[in-house]
């Protein structure tokens, strides 16, 4: 034929296979010499334009017949994934010392004693009581004054205030408490359906809130997640919310009974958010923080019981932005957010260590879904440097989802917890979930297969190391 063609084939940038095919056609005509000479312009022409696209813009329209833009990223984010996954090294991290966390905490350690009395089951001592006894001892509470149901259980506890104080070598005192156990995490996981049905065992006594969030977060005077610290909460406004249970151990203990009741707390930020560090220490400290909230609890309650709660880390993840987010919620959304969060978190690991970038508050702030939350071997073994195993119990939502009943029977036997009538077992594995998916959310669908696909790889690696540090396989969820 007459036609000539030609062929730009295979211009390849540095993704392999972002590849442009620009095929030209043109008309010869015999009689013009021209033509030639046209057809060449035209081909520079294109040329030049091509060249100028490909190495100015990636996610260019002009020629988007020819270009399927999400492979192409897809494609460029498996490699991001796998980047990540030659970085992954679990390092020991350096444990402070008491007197280090002392110099942090003047007032904590002040407040709380290390020891606490015997014949008690709960971790409860006996405080005496300074300053003017007949003022409103919660009035100051800053729980109170930010939670309106928090405040209605001091105005109950305030009008028998004065009769609940014991005299001691003629001094006042007051019975004050700590949680005997703590839910430590993870959001999304199932901790609030723990509560509900643990709440439900006759010696366990749980008062609101749920998840005061204080050694994460209102220590440090941050209310909400992300936001910048204001007052920051004393160790005394935390021990109030105790008041309820102390008030009934006191009463057992007048009664000359011994007391087996136990209170605990299922704040599901405090196995993973230590945010608060950069603004406690500054940029000074180099990458890693320097101490955590397990180094904290630790010195206060070594002897305490940590209860954590894990799923499928994807679906974790899923779960977590359906909750969490506001506007726009998609599987697409969800996806473009996974993809530029995975960037920001390879970019990181370029220049620091998985600790580091874990811990990192700047980083977690621009990530638009909160990745970090599903390394859970990285906060397990960080608690692990503090306390040992036996103090650790790791559970599966699916398997408690599954049926609840031999969960929270492992439960109560980690919280040496007595045995339980059938009656009262059937109540309490047969009571309805708490805090399930909303139905808004669920009419959303699955995520991509894309993005799981993605999620499960970068997970991966975290999982087997998590699954042979508790020497239990089902933690791969076969990732
Ligand atoms: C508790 O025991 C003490 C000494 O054993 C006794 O004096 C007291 O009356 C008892 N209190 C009650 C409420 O039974
Ligand atoms: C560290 O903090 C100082 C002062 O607070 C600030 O000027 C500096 O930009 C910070 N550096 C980084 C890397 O954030
Ligand atoms: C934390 O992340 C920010 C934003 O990604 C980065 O600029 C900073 O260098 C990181 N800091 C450390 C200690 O890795
Ligand atoms: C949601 O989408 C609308 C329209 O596309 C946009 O104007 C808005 O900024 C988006 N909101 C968020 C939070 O992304």
């Amino acid at each position: 034929s007459s036609d000539v063609m030609y062929f730009v084939s295979l211009m390849q940038t540095e993704s392999p296979d972002y590849e442009l095919i620009i095929i030209i056609t043109a008309h010869r005509s015999s009689s013009c010499i021209w033509c030639s000479k046209v057809c060449g312009f035209i081909f520079l022409l294109v040329f030049i334009m091509a060249s100028y696209v490909l190495s100015s813009e990636r996610k260019t329209q002009l020629f988007t017949p020819y270009l399927i833009e999400e492979d192409l990223s897809e494609d460029a984010l498996r490699d991001v994934v796998r980047s990540i996954a030659t970085k992954v090294k679990f390092r020991a991290r350096r444990v402070p010392d008491v007197s280090e966390l002392i110099i942090l905490e003047e007032h904590m350690f002040s407040v709380a004693p290390r020891r606490f009395l015997p014949d008690v089951k709960n971790p409860c001592w006996f405080e005496e009581l300074r300053g003017d006894v007949s003022a409103d001892p919660y009035g100051s509470n800053l729980f109170g004054r930010s939670f309106r149901q928090i405040q209605l259980i001091f105005e109950q506890l305030s009008g028998s205030f004065t009769q609940r104080l014991t005299r001691h070598d003629g001094r006042l005192q007051r019975l004050r408490c700590l949680p005997y156990f703590y839910i430590i995490g993870q959001p999304k996981c199932g901790t609030t359906d723990l509560y509900e049905r643990l709440r439900l065992h006759p010696d366990v006594r749980l008062t609101p809130p749920k998840e005061p969030h204080w050694w994460s977060r209102k220590r440090f005077g941050i209310i909400h997640s992300g936001e910048r610290p204001q007052t920051r909460f004393p160790l005394d406004h935390y021990l109030d919310l105790f008041d309820p249970v102390a008030l009934q151990i006191q009463q057992s203990l007048l009664g000359n009974s011994s007391s087996n009741i136990i209170t605990g707390e299922a704040s599901a930020s405090t196995m993973w958010d230590n945010d608060a560090w950069l603004y406690l220490y500054g940029n000074s400290t180099g990458a890693e923080p320097p101490s955590l909230v397990q180094d904290f609890i630790h010195a206060l309650q070594p002897d305490t019981r940590l209860i954590a709660i894990l799923r499928d880390p994807v679906e974790r993840l899923y779960s977590d932005y359906l909750y969490f987010g506001t506007a726009n919620k998609s599987a697409l959304d969800f996806h473009q957010k996974v993809c530029e969060s995975l960037r920001m978190f390879e970019g990181c690991l370029r220049d620091a260590g998985l600790r580091a970038c874990v811990y990192n508050s700047t980083l977690n702030k621009a990530m638009s879904v909160r990745l970090q939350v599903g390394l859970y071997v990285v906060f397990v073994l960080d608690w692990l440097s503090v306390f040992s195993r036996d103090q650790l119990l790791v559970l599966r939502l699916e398997d408690h989802a599954l049926n609840p009943r031999p969960s929270m029977s492992r439960i109560f036997r980690f919280l040496s917890l007595g045995a339980l009538s059938d009656q009262r077992q059937r109540q309490i594995s047969k009571s309805p979930v708490s805090n399930p998916r909303r139905a808004s959310d669920r009419d959303l669908g699955p995520m991509r297969p894309a993005t799981r696909e993605l999620l499960t790889l970068f997970y991966s690696p975290f999982s087997q190391r998590l699954a042979e540090v508790l020497q239990d396989e089902s933690f791969t969820w076969d990732l």
